[in-house]
């Protein structure tokens, strides 16, 4: 049997003991802040960093659409298209986080990728990425992540429905894998044609041959149902559909195919959580903040929490990625998704997610 002893710092090289000493000392002169957080100003992409991204340009695609380019720090991953990355950016002091679908081409000479962002009505980080936003800003980035991408042998026959900014995954999607979609039906729905995000490209697409598009603009020819959509694509049983858009037209098309014996063929993707039971509020508290709301039961408590100005981890905001994660000390929330109710007695510490939780009574958040 061998046994390993740790090394004294004597026996180890001197280069290393020499490396120790020169951090040690770096560190007295920088006090209060790290070496590391110099380095950060310098070069805060740099391979071993947290991971970041530095804002390159924003380019407009519609009078409230932008495609946003990112250069990510060196440790990013390469994506599989349709997937999407969380942002962390700093508006008016605190960081929000939102998702967002990457809309580029793997692999860009440059380095970059991009996502597409529609500013919605009194958004807070769709308008700041969308109208305010500047190159050099530098924004926190997790990996790429979602599984609302194209399976290793990709379908025969496709059929993408999608409205509004629901186009920005498929678009990923369409850019990347020209070669392996055959057959492709696009059924996008928007405003007016100048609305559609991407339009000009989709167009010349379409004129090329490698997708039929339907556009559909509400304004005038009003919404498809998911009944139109089966006149307008009458091989669409045979077609392995992915739709991405407003949380009613998700549900009608989910309606619609699993009537048909083929929900197992339609992959949706949700950019709002389905909030399905609401009911009593409570008062919330924030032990270690020392604030209390009253918040009722269909507001989330991550939602509630911000309004009263508290700093709050978050992510999605709609149950999937567990960034806005924290322990319930004591008292009872709600799964807006289901319903199911979560009790915690003091001390307990039960894990909830604050962004699909609402108050179920009087509640206290470890925060
Ligand atoms: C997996 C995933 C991928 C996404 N990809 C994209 C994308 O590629 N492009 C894109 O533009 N957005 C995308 N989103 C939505 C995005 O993350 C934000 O929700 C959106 O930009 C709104 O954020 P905000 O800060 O502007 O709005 P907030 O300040 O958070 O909300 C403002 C108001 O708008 C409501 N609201 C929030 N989100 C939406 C929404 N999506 N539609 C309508 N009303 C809303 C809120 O309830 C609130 O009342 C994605 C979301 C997810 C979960
Ligand atoms: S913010 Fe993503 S799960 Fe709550």
């Amino acid at each position: 049997m061998t046994t390993t002893v740790p090394r004294p710092d004597s026996a180890r090289s001197p280069l290393a003991t020499l490396r120790k000493r020169a951090v040690r000392l770096a560190e007295m002169v920088t006090t209060p802040l790290l070496p590391v957080d110099y380095l950060d100003l310098f070069d805060p992409l740099r391979s071993g960093a947290a991971l970041r991204g530095r804002i390159e340009a924003v380019l407009h695609e519609t009078r409230d659409a932008a495609s946003i380019v990112i250069r990510p720090g060196k440790d990013w991953l390469p994506h599989t298209p349709g997937q999407y990355v969380r942002i962390g950016i700093d508006i008016e002091g605190v960081r929000q986080w939102r998702a967002y679908s990457i809309t580029s081409v793997l692999g860009r000479p440059d380095g970059c990728f991009t996502i597409t962002v529609k500013a919605i009505p009194d958004g807070k980080v769709s308008n700041h990425l969308v109208h305010r936003a500047r190159p050099g800003t530098i924004v926190q980035l997790d990996q790429a992540t979602g599984e609302f991408c194209l399976p290793e042998q990709a379908p025969e026959k496709a059929l993408f429905v999608t409205a509004g900014s629901g186009i920005t995954p498929v678009m990923g999607i369409l850019r990347n894998h020209a070669a392996q979609l055959s057959d492709t039906v696009l059924v996008h729905s928007a405003p007016t044609a100048d609305d559609v995000v991407f339009g000009e490209e989709l167009r010349q697409m379409a004129a090329e041959g490698r997708i039929r598009l339907i556009e559909q603009h509400t304004d005038s020819a009003g919404m498809l149902d998911a009944r139109s959509i089966a006149e307008l694509v009458p091989d669409l049983h045979e077609r392995a559909t992915w739709a991405c858009g407003p949380v009613g037209m998700l549900e009608a098309l989910e309606e619609h195919w699993a009537s048909a014996g083929i929900a197992d063929r339609l992959y949706t993707e949700r950019f709002r959580p389905r909030i399905l039971v609401t009911g009593e509020g409570g008062t919330v508290t924030f032990s270690r903040n020392g604030t209390t709301v009253e918040a009722d039961g269909a507001t989330p408590i991550l939602d509630a929490a911000e309004e009263a100005g508290v700093l709050m981890p978050s992510g999605c905001r709609m149950g999937i990625c567990f960034g806005c994660v924290l322990p319930l000390r004591e008292g009872a929330v709600r799964d807006l998704r289901n319903g199911e109710i979560t009790t915690a007695a003091p001390g307990d510490g039960v894990l909830i997610q604050t962004c699909v939780s609402a108050a179920a009574g009087a509640c206290d958040i470890d925060h």
